[in-house]
């Protein structure tokens, strides 16, 4: 293989030039800009006859279909054979081959689409319905399992919401349809996206999101929505739970849906193990970073499960499917690995479960390629803590006090509420051990001890906060405590995020020239409604997975050191009487994280979630695999994309890289993003350092709740200051027992630029500036002409109530007496100064101070008192 790419033939070249041209020229024409650009608006889906938005169907429970028996058949992919034959001579095909489209041509194509899915629905359905029955008789005889000792390697992520299994019956409508039209028309694949994209009624009727919620409250509401809608007026839909990942580029599947498994020249691509065991090998010692604590790992977890969590097939009843059984077919894409495997081997493994990602409708209601779905909001607005739907958000609340639940343990106090069902399926030391899993707004939050330490101490943040917010405003109900602790909580992570965390990783320069650098004063004015946030899919399947390379071998815990391999899936530590939360914090900031580079622990390459020896998962394996799940393109274009230049790895890695794939337009994202020789000042290569900061720059400029911005959602300007004030270290501070710490705990090593900070007396946020009422009294103005006065202000930012008082109230006061002073003329002036004031009071019930005491010299100056009496005679 190496030799082919050392001398590359005329025609292969030829080749890689003709598909990134393709790329590039598909990526500026204007049809992919519309569906790719985030900055253009995209219209909301309606019934295109009465132009009113759409009502979800199920299209399984529209059309009851015969069960069959089918677990004693292999499982071949149903062909809508009999829909095919029929029509398919009488359309006039070239149709779709033309780009410019007369309105009437349009017509005629929107035709023949209608005619071609309102022929093949019901056989679509029924190939749908027939995959269902396969997976019941896997679960019936006992081969699909629900819970944790399913599979070989079982992870919470794999834990799909009914919601999302729900959407995706449709997904997996849409996709079917898409692709027997594309087959039917002859469509290319890279002409898929520009011909089929079109609205076909009852294919409208069938999707999810023609439903469009009623946003009339939320417009003028201080608070997001629990599952981001109705952030986006225009697109209300946009960066909602439940809503597909958007695309920096087009797909690139095999025929049409299927995983990317051909090389571009033809043959098999390298197989996903054989990269991972090859390329992405165990980290080494001297593989440190220099600087950033495993903290920076850790919270790059916590901020992903923020933002992303894709919706992966699961079986009947939300059983996990087993793909290493053979026949199983799609949803499977099992992990080949090789009989030679360095360490599999030793155990005669040849299969590594692996399902793919549900499909969804694209949030047009479109024809077009799969697409995947993110369960989570796309914003970074603390969904992990609150949930991304109602139910779940409101399964976390005491709804007293505006509070989240704690775990009722007398021995440790404010730990996460915990999962009496045992539905986030995390091992425990036995059924009716004390040690069970917690509950959090994200199920996968018992994934490991150091994520459960995060979630922990931004439950208690909230809390807190809610317990400060109590204290100064007594009238403040549930739901309003609630709230407003929840919009810190969003604001404090937004703010980390962007001024602690995206720095580390990302470096001045880019940090810069995306704009990321949150301001030091007032508000940010960027907002664009025509941004959309939604979560790239080369970003979730590829680039934010750099974090896989920092994890380290182990958790530092006090003295001691545990495996991940020991402490996957096991909420036990947490419980730890002698330590705990407190001491796996400690444990992160104490301990430095592993470089960004092709390198990843064998607990994540070898042993990710195992159970027995040798039955372990391979983290770098699944990325590579859910890349070509997604139809992610290969690493070459998105460099190009990106305008990333030649020779951005060492020559080494680079060698190492084109050793395994036939030509390097073959390399997975991840595996040459990963392994790019890091940006100046950060810790990613280029490729993923574009990915990240674009992905960041749409969630800072396309939420509308971005806590730095103005309008009617916003902080007020002191408030803001207040979150600004915050980082990690003082939150773990604020939440624990720890005693010290560095201040920038994304940083191991203290010094002068990073010193160790106490945390004792830490400041906490200034609940003042949320307190509703008059507030002290300001300062006295200095004596003009014996007369001093001061103001104070009604604090009414929201949320307070507006009746409490309005405007400003001043005080007028003689300040100076005179010997032989004439008192009754001073009292004469301060009542016509403070006509003077009512008068210029505005609407708003505010007094300028300066106009106030310009009013004040004018009187005096017209008035009373000779200057040597001033002078002289004075007496404070
Ligand atoms: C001990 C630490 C970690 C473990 C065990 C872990 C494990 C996993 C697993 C099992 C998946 C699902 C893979 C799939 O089926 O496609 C995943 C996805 C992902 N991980 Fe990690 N991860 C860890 C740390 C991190 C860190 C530090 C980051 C980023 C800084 C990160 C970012 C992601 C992203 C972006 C995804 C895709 C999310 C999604 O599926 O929606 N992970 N991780």
């Amino acid at each position: 293989m190496g030799e082919r790419l050392e001398r590359p033939t005329l025609s292969l070249l030829i080749g890689c030039l003709v598909l990134l041209t393709w790329a590039v020229v598909n990526l500026q024409a204007e049809e992919h800009i519309v569906l790719l650009d985030p900055t253009i608006e995209q219209p909301e889906p309606q019934d295109p006859i009465t132009k009113q938005p759409m009502q979800i169907l199920d299209p399984i429970a529209k059309q009851p279909i015969e069960p069959v028996d089918v677990i004693t058949q292999p499982k071949q992919p149903i062909e809508p054979v009999d829909v095919i034959t029929q029509p398919n001579d009488n359309f006039d095909k070239t149709l779709f081959q033309q780009v410019e489209v007369t309105p009437e041509v349009q017509a005629k194509k929107d035709a023949i689409l209608e005619s071609i899915v309102s022929a093949s629905l019901s056989t679509i359905e029924r190939n749908i319905q027939a995959a269902d029955d396969l997976d019941k008789a896997f679960f019936d005889k006992g081969i699909d399992k629900i819970g944790v000792s399913s599979t070989d390697a079982f992870g919470p992520h794999l834990l799909t919401s009914p919601q999302a299994i729900k959407i995706a019956i449709s997904g997996k409508i849409f996709t079917g349809i898409s692709k027997l039209a594309a087959e039917i028309l002859n469509i290319s694949e890279q002409n898929i996206e520009r011909q089929l994209s079109r609205p076909v009624p009852i294919l409208t009727e069938l999707c999810n999101f023609s439903f469009l919620p009623d946003c009339t409250l939320a417009a003028t509401s201080r608070y997001r929505t629990i599952d981001g809608s109705c952030n986006n007026l225009n697109n209300r839909l946009w960066g909602r739970s439940f809503t597909p990942f958007e695309r920096m580029m087009p797909a690139l599947y095999d025929s049409f849906d299927q995983p990317r498994q051909t090389s571009v020249f033809n043959g098999p691509l390298p197989l996903a193990r054989t990269i991972s065991s090859q390329f992405h090998a165990q980290s080494v010692l001297g593989d440190l970073m220099p600087d950033l604590s495993h903290m920076s790992m850790e919270f790059g977890q916590f901020l992903s499960h923020d933002i992303q969590r894709n919706a992966l097939s699961t079986g009947y009843q939300g059983s996990n499917i087993d793909c290493c059984q053979p026949n199983r077919g799609d949803p499977c894409f099992p992990i080949e690995i090789p009989s030679d495997d360095p360490y599999y081997s030793q155990f005669n493994r040849t299969c590594m479960n692996f399902v793919r990602a549900l499909p969804t409708p694209n949030l047009d209601c479109t024809m077009g390629q799969r697409q995947q779905l993110n369960q989570n909001t796309h914003y970074i607005d603390g969904s992990q803590i609150y949930g991304s739907d109602v139910a779940t958000s409101n399964s976390l609340r005491t709804f007293v006090g505006g509070k989240l639940q704690t775990g009722a343990d007398p021995n440790i106090p404010n730990l996460l509420p915990k999962d009496l069902n045992n539905n986030a399926n995390c091992h425990l030391p036995s059924a009716n051990s004390n040690v069970k899993c917690f509950l959090a707004g994200d199920v996968r939050a018992n994934q490991q001890p150091a994520l459960i330490s995060l979630h922990t101490i931004f439950m208690r943040e909230h809390n807190r906060i809610a317990e400060g917010l109590s204290a100064l405003n007594n009238g403040w109900s549930d739901q309003i405590l609630f709230d407003e602790a929840r919009k810190i909580v969003g604001a404090i992570l937004q703010h980390i995020t962007y001024k602690e965390f995206l720095q580390a990783i990302l470096g001045d320069t880019i940090m810069i020239s995306y704009g990321l650098k949150p301001s030091t004063s007032g508000y940010f004015n960027g907002y664009a409604s025509s941004v959309n946030p939604a979560i790239k899919n080369e970003f979730t399947t590829a680039a934010f997975r750099f974090g896989h390379s920092m994890v380290h071998d182990s958790l530092k815990y006090s003295g001691t050191s545990h495996l991940f391999k020991d402490v996957f899936l096991k909420p036990d530590l947490v419980y730890d009487l002698s330590g705990g939360v407190d001491t796996i914090t400690k444990g992160l900031t104490d301990s430095y994280s592993q470089k960004v580079d092709e390198r990843l622990s064998h607990q994540l390459t070898r042993h990710l979630f195992e159970q027995q020896p040798g039955f372990g998962g391979d983290l770098a394996a699944i990325n590579i695999q859910r890349g070509r799940d997604h139809g992610i393109p290969f690493y070459m274009l998105l460099k190009t994309i990106c305008n990333v230049d030649d020779n951005v790895h060492s020559p080494t890695v680079w060698n190492a890289l084109n050793a395994l794939y036939q030509t390097e337009f073959d390399i997975d994202l991840f595996s040459g993003g990963v392994s790019e020789n890091s940006v100046a000042g950060g810790k990613v290569g280029p490729t993923f350092a574009c990915i990240i900061a674009k992905q960041f720059q749409a969630l800072k400029k396309g939420d509308r709740y971005f806590y730095e911005n103005s309008g009617n959602q916003a902080f007020s300007p002191a408030q803001l200051d207040e979150i600004r004030k915050t980082t990690l270290s003082k939150v773990i501070c604020r939440n624990t027992g720890i005693t010290s710490i560095p201040s920038n705990s994304f940083v191991k090593d203290t010094g002068p630029s990073n010193p160790m900070m106490s945390c004792n007396g830490v400041s906490d946020i200034d609940y003042n500036q949320w307190k509703c009422g008059w507030s002290n009294w300001g300062p006295w103005t200095i004596c003009v002409n014996s007369i001093r006065f001061r103001l104070r202000t009604c604090r009414q930012q929201k949320p307070c109530d507006a009746n409490v008082c309005i405007g400003n109230a001043f005080q007028v006061q003689m300040c100076r007496t005179f010997i032989d002073a004439d008192t009754s003329k001073i009292e004469a002036l301060i009542q016509r100064f403070e006509s003077v004031l009512a008068g210029q009071q505005k609407n708003d019930g505010v007094v300028d101070i300066n106009t106030a005491q310009k009013a004040l010299q004018k009187l005096s100056s017209q008035d009373i008192i000779k200057k040597n009496e001033l002078d002289t005679n004075l007496v404070e």
